[in-house]
Formats: C-alpha cells, sequence, structure tokens
C-alpha cells in the first residue's frame, strides 16, 4: 500500500480536463466484474444506530468509541476485512445537544496507532484528534468538551498522519449530530430513521475475492482513491422504503476522493436546508448539488408527489447512489419553513488580516504554498500563528489543475466569493470545507475562538496523505 507522495505525473497530466473528468466520476455503473450479478438494487438501507450516552446527567454525554477490526458482507458469500468503531465497518452517531458535555472514551483495539477527529466540532486544539493526539495500538485516549455551536451533522473519522486514506477507506468514520433549541422549534422531519435518514457516501473498490482495493492503479495517486461501487451507510445497492412524504436526508460525502453531484432520477428539485455547520438561513431549492469529499448538507425530500410503487433513485450525474421506493401515502405534519435561522454575516472589514494559500504541485511535492506535511517533514512546523480571537480572511486558490476540497479544523467560516462572485445561497451558511475547483479562487472569513493547534489540508485524503496539509496554532 503506497501511502507516500504524489508521483511525478501529478504534474505532468494535471493540467488537462481529463482530470477533471475523471474527479467528477465518469465511470460506468456497476460495470461486470465482482459483486451481485442483479440488476436490481437489493440492500435495504442500514440506519446508523445511535451510540448509548451512559451519563444520567441531562448535562452530560458520555460516549465510548472502540477502533477495531472487523469482517463485513458486502457480497453475498464473501467477506471483506474493514475496520469500524463498536462494529465491523463505520461507527454509531454521536448525538448530543448544544451546551451538553460530551466525554468520549475511544479504545484503539487496532494493530496500528489512530486518531478520531471531530470534524466540524468546535472544540480546543489538544483534543481535535488530529495527527497529534495519537492513539497508541491497545491504548485509549480521552476527551471532554461543551458543544456551544448550532445544530448540524458532523462527523468524526480517523486522522493519523499519513494513513488517514487507508483507515477511513476500510471504515472508520461516523456521524456526530448536534442538536439546539432552533431545530426544535422547527417543524421539520426530525424523527430519526423514520423521517430524517443520513446517507454516508462513499466509493469503494474491490477484489474478485470480496477484498477492498486501495491505490492499485494507475492514477490514484493523482485523483484519490475513487471506486466503482457506490456505497450508502456501508452497503452497496441500497434501497430505501419511504412513505410518500418529506423526508429529510443528512448528507456526508464520506468518500476518500470522488467529488459527487447529486439529483434524483425523476429530475425533482429538492431543498437544500443546511451546510456543513448547520441550517441555511433559508431553505434553497436545488435540483443538482455539488458535494466534495468532508462536506455535509442537508437536504428535504418531498416525495408527496409520488405513488405507491414508484422507485426513485438518487443519482450523481450518470453513476447511481441508491433507490427510494415508495411505500404509499402516509399523514405529514412537518413544513419547510420559509426561514430556518439567523446567520449574522462576518464583516470583510473586521479581518485582522488576509492569508493566501494556493494548492501546489512542484516535481515531487503535492502541498500548500509549496509545503508539505508528511511522514518526511514531520509535525514540528507551525506553518501560521494565529491570535485568539482574531477574524481572518482565507484566500485559497488551485495551482495543480485538479479541484481541492479545503478543510480548516478549529473553525467555522463563511465563503465571501469565487473568483470574485458572491458564492451560490447553498454555500452562504457556516462551511468547514469548501471545494477549490481547477485553477479557481475562494475567499473564506472565520474566527478563530480555539486555542490550539489545528490541521488546514485538502480533504481529498490521499492528496492530504502525500502532504497537502499544513498546521495553525491559534494562541
Ligand atoms: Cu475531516 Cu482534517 O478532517
Ligand atoms: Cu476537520
Ligand atoms: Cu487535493
Amino acid at each position: 500500500m503506497k501511502t507516500g507522495e504524489i508521483s511525478r505525473r501529478y504534474f505532468i497530466k494535471a493540467a488537462g480536463a481529463t482530470a477533471a473528468a475523471v474527479a467528477l466520476g465518469n465511470f460506468a455503473a456497476f460495470p461486470a466484474g465482482c459483486g451481485p450479478k442483479k440488476a436490481s438494487f437489493s440492500n435495504k438501507l442500514p440506519i446508523p444506530p445511535l451510540a448509548k450516552n451512559s451519563s444520567t446527567d441531562p448535562s452530560k454525554a458520555v460516549f465510548e468509541l472502540t477502533a477495531q477490526k472487523g469482517t463485513s458482507q458486502f457480497f453475498e458469500g464473501k467477506s471483506t476485512a474493514t475496520l469500524g468503531y463498536n462494529g465491523n465497518y463505520l461507527g454509531p452517531v454521536l448525538r448530543a445537544k448544544k451546551g451538553q458535555q460530551v466525554s468520549v472514551r475511544v479504545k484503539n483495539m487496532l494493530d496500528e496507532e489512530t486518531t478520531v477527529h471531530w470534524h466540524g466540532v468546535l472544540v480546543p486544539g489538544e483534543m481535535d484528534g488530529g495527527p497529534h493526539q495519537t492513539i497508541a495500538a491497545g491504548s485509549e485516549w480521552n476527551q471532554s468538551y461543551v458543544i456551544n455551536q448550532p445544530a448540524g451533522t458532523m462527523w468524526y473519522h480517523a486522522h493519523p498522519l499519513g494513513t488517514t486514506g487507508p483507515q477511513v477507506y476500510k471504515g472508520l468514520a461516523g456521524l456526530f449530530i448536534i442538536d439546539d433549541e432552533v431545530l426544535d422549534n422547527l417543524n421539520i422531519p426530525k424523527d430519526y430513521g423514520v423521517n430524517d435518514v443520513p446517507l454516508i457516501v462513499q466509493d469503494r473498490r474491490f477484489a474478485d475475492d470480496g477484498s477492498l482495493l486501495y491505490l492499485n492503479a494507475t492514477d490514484d495517486d493523482l485523483h484519490g482513491m475513487m471506486g466503482d461501487k457506490m456505497m450508502v451507510n456501508g452497503v452497496i445497492n441500497p434501497v430505501l422504503e419511504v412513505n410518500a412524504v418529506k423526508m429529510r436526508f443528512r448528507i456526508v460525502n464520506g468518500s476518500n476522493a470522488r467529488i459527487y453531484d447529486f439529483r434524483l432520477s425523476n429530475n425533482s428539485k429538492f431543498n437544500q436546508i443546511a451546510s456543513d455547520n448547520g441550517f441555511l438561513e433559508s431553505p434553497v431549492e436545488l435540483d443538482t448539488l455539488e458535494m466534495s469529499p468532508g462536506e455535509r448538507a442537508e437536504i428535504i425530500v418531498d416525495f408527496s408527489g409520488a405513488a405507491a410503487g414508484d422507485v426513485i433513485s438518487l443519482n450523481s450525474a450518470e453513476l447511481k447512489i441508491m433507490d427510494f421506493q415508495v411505500k404509499g401515502t402516509a399523514a405529514d405534519a412537518t413544513s419547510i419553513p420559509a426561514k430556518l435561522t439567523t446567520i449574522s454575516k462576518i464583516d470583510e472589514k473586521s479581518a485582522a488580516k488576509t492569508r493566501t494559500f494556493t494548492f501546489t504541485g512542484g516535481r515531487e511535492r503535492a502541498g500548500i504554498n509549496s509545503l508539505q506535511m508528511n511522514l518526511k517533514t514531520g509535525m514540528d512546523t507551525i506553518h501560521e500563528t494565529v491570535k485568539f480571537g482574531d477574524t481572518e480572511i482565507w484566500e485559497i486558490s488551485d495551482n495543480t489543475g485538479i479541484p481541492h476540497p479545503f478543510h480548516i479544523h478549529g473553525v467555522h467560516f463563511q465563503v465571501l466569493d469565487r473568483n470574485g462572485k458572491p458564492p451560490p445561497a447553498n454555500e452562504s451558511g457556516w462551511k468547514d470545507t469548501v471545494l477549490v475547483h481547477n485553477s479557481e479562487k475562494v475567499r473564506t472569513i472565520a474566527t478563530f475562538g480555539q486555542k490550539g493547534i489545528f490541521m488546514f489540508h485538502c480533504h481529498n485524503l490521499e492528496h492530504e496523505d502525500a502532504g497537502m496539509m499544513l498546521q495553525y496554532e491559534a494562541k
């Protein structure tokens, strides 16, 4: 398994349209080969279970996560070696309310070092679970913090230096749902597992014997690891039975590298109600939704016009992700309010500083501003020092010719503009990850309200492992 630097080809090939086309996923749907030969979708969509909160004190939420080895049955009669939290693949949903004190005891039962990062959850640097907070095989890590952010769909995943890609690929990821009073007062679908359903979307590649393949093909290092089998919540060919009512889906792009362009097979529109870190001010009606690795979106799909027996697919361009099978009519007391929350725009003039970051290639190094963090360069260098409490503009551009999802730990930001133009309405809320398209320039603004050392990086996990990651300290 290669986890080393992106090869020389990175720079030679990265200029053309081919790279972008592949990155957007022009794979034929379910090519012949391994896997079920059935034409129809057949696996019931699993609903990730809620993690048990062992606290009896309502102001606290206490969870246990064990990173462990497992065996999954993705194909009939074949077993696949995977990793999971408290199970074989993926993990349970941590769910907490704003104001609650969350404590998580993480045990590492793997044969290798790992870390667990709370992606999108605002916590001090030493609890962030990035590459500095390693958990040696056989040991455990405890942290505790108070949730102080709006309701939304966050997630957690392994984040060790140089091996984030393979560990997440094998299954080390899960959801972290945050609730608050704003959500309590909205009449949107919120019955978990019934009309409020998470969709963790991932793509994987398998050998004929059912084992996972990783970085086994030409250009995997260039584009990041993309598979030809689409999975949602850990199953291939998923189908979810729905009533003809409004359904809320919490979509997480948990793929290592694939960028999706979600749409419904009947071309009906849907409403996006939340971006990475919580509700948008107002629902945004969309017919397609682009999501890069690490990003989350909550959408409401209204199936009320559908008839019993209808099958509507969630697709990404030509690629089929999953099916919704309509059971029949049912009462629906939910509504989509015109206003969801209030988001105060951070004033550009309040920025103390503008920093510029460019995704770069260069003979043997893929990085940011021609710098990189990897096993060779180590973690001693703090690349940027930010004054705690300051507001800053971070301007990110691409100089490689392929798209990169830019993620900053420790803050929620707002997108000021893309190539000088205001972002689309569904990117006008709080974000922690933003896709920088080929040769694009994106400006973000954030207030740094957590102290400590944090990563910022490309969320294409193979790019990240190759060194497209730097760190800042807020103090
Ligand atoms: Cu989702 Cu630094 O990670
Ligand atoms: Cu993160
Ligand atoms: Cu990248």
